[in-house]
Parts: structure tokens; sequence; C-alpha cells
């Protein structure tokens, strides 16, 4: 990996959180890995780990802390809850994300979803475990084809009514953004709360927003914060054509990592991420950040690390500063999903 001259020792900023009344870091991040255990049966972050984590992301001024409720089954809640306590932080200063959708119970349907059960008694259960009143932002991880979008835009008004969630998120939904639109629809003729925030996957070689996701987002004014920012790692520069990984990865340990992000394509725009990076004298890593911050219509990616080394490399992207013409060649380095119409 090329050393890095950029300053580590940074404040992140506060930007605006699309069409909501907050501001919020500029790099988010997030606890996805907190207790995840890999095929191979390694965990990827114990929670001695995640608390060494969440203090370098707290002391470089990060304040907004992606989750869910099944990550870690739960554990990554826990801890974060732990975690405010245990270091006297204020929650306030805080923005919480966490999102439900994924089953939880063997043989019960509807222990999964986003039908008004499930809903309801997982944003309790969410709250119990972060030891709060309130969660900033509740995604819906998923879209649910079963429950109807009426079903689950009424519930999700009432919880923002109760005051127990604040502002509303969808994750992922390519290639289902109208979905999005749709929902919004019915809150705008009823009154009730609007999504406002979205997850997407998206990095320098997972483009598949592009086109009618981002300029839906555009459209509706909402926050787009991307997940898996850096590939699962393989934009690091720690994966070679010839040897594969050449460091060490937890991440790497899934049968799916090799077959998706170590192909010839990537490694061509891993060249390009090379040659920028040693242009603005910053690792590859924090350059495809840097990347994703300069893109128009991104809020705020969702920053992943293993370690605390990575963790604070990872948020010196904050400083970098792109050219337009720097900009340009990363993006071209390969074609979003609409470049051949
Ligand atoms: N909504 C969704 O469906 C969804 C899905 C996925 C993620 N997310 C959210 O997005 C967050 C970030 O996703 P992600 O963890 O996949 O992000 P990522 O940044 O693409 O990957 C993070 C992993 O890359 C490696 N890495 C990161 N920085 C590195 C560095 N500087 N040098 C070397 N290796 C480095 C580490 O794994 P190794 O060291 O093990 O290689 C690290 O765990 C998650 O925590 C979660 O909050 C949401």
């Amino acid at each position: 990996m090329a050393a890095s001259d950029v300053d580590r020792d940074l404040d992140l900023d506060f930007v605006q959180l699309g069409s909501t009344g907050i501001q919020t870091s500029e790099l988010q991040f997030g606890t996805w890995r907190f207790g995840r255990e890999t095929e191979a049966g390694n965990v990827e972050i114990d929670e001695e780990r995640a608390y060494e984590l969440l203090d370098a992301y707290a002391d470089a001024g990060g304040r907004y802390i992606d989750t869910a409720d099944v990550y870690g089954d739960g554990d990554s809640e826990r801890w974060i809850g732990n975690w405010l306590d245990e270091r006297g932080h204020d929650r306030e200063r805080f923005t919480i994300a966490s999102k439900i959708f994924w089953q939880i119970r063997d043989g019960d349907p509807n222990s999964r979803g986003t039908n008004r059960k499930t809903l309801r008694n997982r944003v309790d259960a969410i709250l119990d475990r972060l030891d709060t009143d309130y969660i900033d932002v509740l995604y819906i991880h998923r879209w649910d084809d079963r429950t109807s979008a009426r079903e689950m835009t009424k519930t999700l008004n009432g919880l923002v009514e109760s005051g127990k969630v604040h502002y509303l998120g969808a994750s992922t939904l390519r290639p289902n953004a109208w979905k999005v639109t749709k929902a919004n629809q019915i809150a705008e003729r009823e009154g009730w709360e609007p999504f406002s925030v979205l997850q997407p996957r998206y990095n320098l070689v997972d483009r598949e927003i592009e086109g009618d996701y981002l300029e839906m987002a555009r459209e509706e004014g909402l926050a787009v914060c991307p997940w898996s920012p850096l590939g699962q790692g393989f934009l690091t520069g720690k994966y070679s054509r010839e040897e594969g990984l050449t460091g060490e990865s937890r991440a790497a340990e899934s049968s799916r990592f090799e077959e998706s992000y170590l192909t010839e394509e990537n490694f061509d725009v891993h060249d390009v991420l090379d040659d920028v990076a040693d242009e603005v004298g910053a690792t590859p890593a924090q350059t495809a950040l840097a990347w994703l911050t300069h893109r128009d219509g991104v809020t705020a990616p969702i920053v992943g690390a293993r370690t605390t080394d990575q963790l604070e490399e990872n948020l010196a992207a904050a400083a970098i500063d792109l050219s337009n013409e720097q900009v340009e060649r990363l993006t071209e380095a390969k074609a979003g999903p609409y470049a051949d119409l």
C-alpha cells in the first residue's frame, strides 16, 4: 500500500442529511462487522475492538453510527449502547441509524419484513438494546413485497409520531427505486412521514445505482449514504492480480468475495485508482472514499474498518481534494449501467 501524506489528525465536518433538518458527519461509521462470524468461523470484530473503533471514530469528531438489528444478532446495537454509557457520551450528540427487515426467528414468517407487528416489536427491541428513547434514522433494510406500501408507510409514520423514530430511510432497493417514490407519494397524500435517506451499495467498482436510482434520490431530495464504499476492502491496495490477497482480511472469508471483486475489470479500475492516489499523496482507500464524497448526489459514505489503523486511514479521506479531472478519470474507469445506451 502506498504511504499516505494526508493529515490523520482531523475533525470531521457536518453535512446536511438530505432534506431532513439535521446535520451529520461527512463520513458515517458502519458496524455491520461487530460480532459477525465469517464462513471460516472467525469473529470479524469482537467487543473490545468495537469499543476501540467507536473511540477512534468519536475522537475524530465522528457522530453518525450505522447499525441494524441483525448485526451480530443484536450485539452491534448492544455494544453501541454500552459504549455510549461506559464512555459517558451524551447520546444527543450522536445520530444513530438502525434497520429492520431480515427474519429473526426460524419458522416465524412474521418475524421478517416490514409488517406492522414486526416494525412495532422490533423498534422496541432496538431501543432496549441501544438503551435509548429514540432512533434517529430507521431504515427498512430491504423492501418487503408481502406487506403493502400503505401498511408499512402508515406504521412507520406512527413510529415517528410516537417519537421513537425521527427519520425514515430505505436501504438498497436497486433495481426497485420506484418503490420508494410510490411509498413517498402515499405519505405525501396522507400527510405521513416520507423516506428521507437512502442507503445503497456504491463504490468505484459497484456502480449499479448510477442512473435511475441517483436521479430518483435527487428528484425526491433524499440523502444518499453508500455502503461498502471500499468494495469490502478490495479498493484498499491489499489485493493483487497475481497473488490475490496480500495482507490480512476477514471480509475476504466470504465465498462470494473473490467472484464479486477479484475480476480483471475491477483490477483495471484499481490501476487508475493507484495512479490518482499517487498524484494526491493518499492511499487507494482514501482516494476511493474521496471519489465518493466528490460524487454529485452522495451525502456521506458509511466507512467500515476492522482495525483502528484502517479506520484512521479511512477517516483521513475527508481531507483529500480531488480535481474535476481526477474525479472524471476515476468515474470513467468503470462504466455505470447506462453507459452503452
Ligand atoms: N444496508 C445494507 O444492506 C448494508 C450492507 C453492507 C454494509 N452496510 C453498512 O455499510 C458499512 C460499511 O460496509 P463495509 O464494511 O462493507 O465497508 P467497506 O469499507 O467496503 O469494507 C470494510 C472492510 O474493508 C477492509 N478495510 C477497510 N478499510 C481498510 C483499509 N484502510 N485497509 C485495508 N483494509 C481495509 C476491512 O476488512 P478486512 O480487513 O477484513 O479485509 C473492513 O472491514 C457496514 O458496516 C454497514 O453499516 C449496509
